[in-house]
Parts: C-alpha cells; sequence; structure tokens
C-alpha cells in the first residue's frame, strides 16, 4: 500500500512513522509513506500556499492551485487512481469500519489543510472527507497520521499476531473485555478466579459478558449495532442495561468489574 500526505509540514511526519510497528511496516515493505510538500507547487516566486479570504473575514485560507496541481502530479504518475482523502473537522467520524474499508485500498493520499480553512474548490479533488473527532486542531496532520496508523496496523503482517486485529475493540462492534497478566494478585486486587481456571469456553463467556457490560455502561449507543442473543438480553435486563434512556449511567473511573 502507498500512502501520501499532502502537507506543509512533512517534518511532523518523521517521529510518529519512525518508531515501533509503523517502522517495522515500511521496513518489511507492507507500506511506503511519503511527505509531499505542497508550497513546492506553488506558482510564484515567493512560493505561496494561503491568501485572505474573499468576503472577509479572519485569517489565510489554502489557495486552490498548489494543491490541485500536487494532486495531478501524483496521479499522472499512479498506476492505480489513488484514493483522496481530505482532512476536516467537517468531515464524516472516522471510525474503525473506515479504517477496514481504507486497508483495502491501494494508494491513498491525505490532504491535509492547515491554517483557518481551505477554498472550498479544494473539496472537489476529495473522494471522502473525514474527521477525528468533534474539535479543532491546528492542521490536519495529526488527523491523517491517526486515521493512517490505524489503517498500517490492519495490514496483514504488520501486527504479530494476525488475530489482534480481529479482537479489537470495535471490530466486534464492542469495547473490549478487561485483561490480566501475572501477577494473580497485586495490592489487594485479584485477577477473576474464571480467568485463572482454565476452562476456555467458560472464559470466552466471561469475556463476552464483560465486554457486553463494559459497552452497556460506558458506550450504550453501541449496542444498537449488535446482534444479541436472547441469553444476552436477558443478562443485559438483570443488570438493567438494556434500555439506556431508562437508567443513569454512572462512568465510574475505578475497578467496575463485575463478579458474575
Ligand atoms: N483538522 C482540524 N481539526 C480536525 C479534526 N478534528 N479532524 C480532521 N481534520 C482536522
Amino acid at each position: 500500500m502507498l500512502i501520501q500526505f499532502l502537507t506543509l509540514f512533512p517534518e511532523m511526519f518523521t517521529g510518529p512513522f519512525s518508531c515501533s510497528m509503523i517502522k517495522r511496516a515500511q521496513e518489511r515493505g507492507v507500506v511506503t509513506l511519503e511527505t509531499i510538500d505542497f508550497r513546492a507547487y506553488a506558482e510564484d516566486r515567493h512560493r505561496t500556499v494561503d491568501d485572505t479570504p474573499y468576503g472577509g473575514g479572519p485569517g489565510m485560507i489554502l489557495k486552490p492551485e498548489p494543491i490541485f496541481k500536487a494532486v495531478e502530479a501524483i496521479t499522472a504518475k499512479a498506476s492505480t487512481k489513488p484514493y483522496i482523502i481530505l482532512t476536516t473537522p467537517q468531515g464524516e467520524p472516522f471510525r474503525q469500519q473506515i479504517a477496514v474499508e481504507l486497508s483495502k485500498m491501494p494508494h491513498l493520499i491525505f490532504i491535509c489543510g492547515h491554517y483557518e480553512g481551505f477554498d472550498e474548490r479544494i473539496r472537489t479533488l476529495a473522494d471522502r472527507e473525514l474527521s477525528i473527532g468533534d474539535y479543532v486542531l491546528t492542521g490536519g496532520e495529526l488527523p491523517a497520521m491517526v486515521m493512517a496508523d490505524a489503517v498500517i496496523r490492519l495490514l496483514p503482517g504488520v501486527l504479530g499476531d494476525p488475530q489482534s486485529a480481529a479482537q479489537d475493540s470495535f471490530s466486534r462492534g464492542l469495547l473490549d473485555y478487561p485483561q490480566y497478566t501475572k501477577p494473580a494478585e497485586f495490592r489487594g486486587m485479584a485477577v477473576p478466579a474464571v480467568l485463572l481456571s482454565g476452562d476456555h469456553g467458560k472464559i470466552e463467556a466471561w469475556r463476552r459478558q464483560q465486554a457486553l457490560l463494559r459497552t452497556a455502561r460506558r458506550r450504550p449507543e453501541l449496542l444498537a449495532g449488535i446482534e444479541l442473543s436472547p441469553s444476552e438480553r436477558e443478562f443485559l435486563e438483570e443488570h438493567q442495561l438494556l434500555n439506556p434512556e431508562k437508567q443513569d449511567l454512572p462512568m465510574k473511573g475505578g475497578n467496575e468489574i463485575e463478579s458474575d
């Protein structure tokens, strides 16, 4: 997979892409990451990439010409049509399912906005506009890196254990169940006995129940996308967690694990 980032700040990408899994993915040839400074495509001798907004108002707006020229130069060289993403707080909220879809594309381009906004005509270049949340960052570089990270870890050969991605929070539509490692008791906090039992059937059932409980308590809206078995419905009803509008949902800071 080839991922290219059109940015005015290529140096922002150096740290995150030179460590850990993303570094390994590049070394193994699973993904090629390239930053392209679109200032290089500016037409005037001052290499101007932004200008004041028509109609007045604060701040500077990214001009269309350098970004159009950069995209045209890249697509002219590409063997397959790249899928172009514009990072913007006005985009569709990014989520795991979108990461899965993007991981199947051979070539992605992220256009990273910066300054106060971009000329509306730049939108016509994008196949998709994506946001990483309802808050405004100084530019689209961090969002592009967040999304690329979520995509790259799904590529075959990146995670040590291919099961890991399938077991992720959200892949099954639920939050993760609680996990423990040694020691079995730490400062008075014991690992739930079922996990030490060696009974894999029981462990799997407990994990599913814990994932359901945690999701119902923390993110009840996610349950709408899950097919619950009759016994799972009953289990959540017993805990009065099935109709979120009817109960109050305390977000406890501490350990919320139930013994059942
Ligand atoms: N650019 C600035 N803020 C952003 C956000 N929340 N998501 C995507 N792009 C952005």
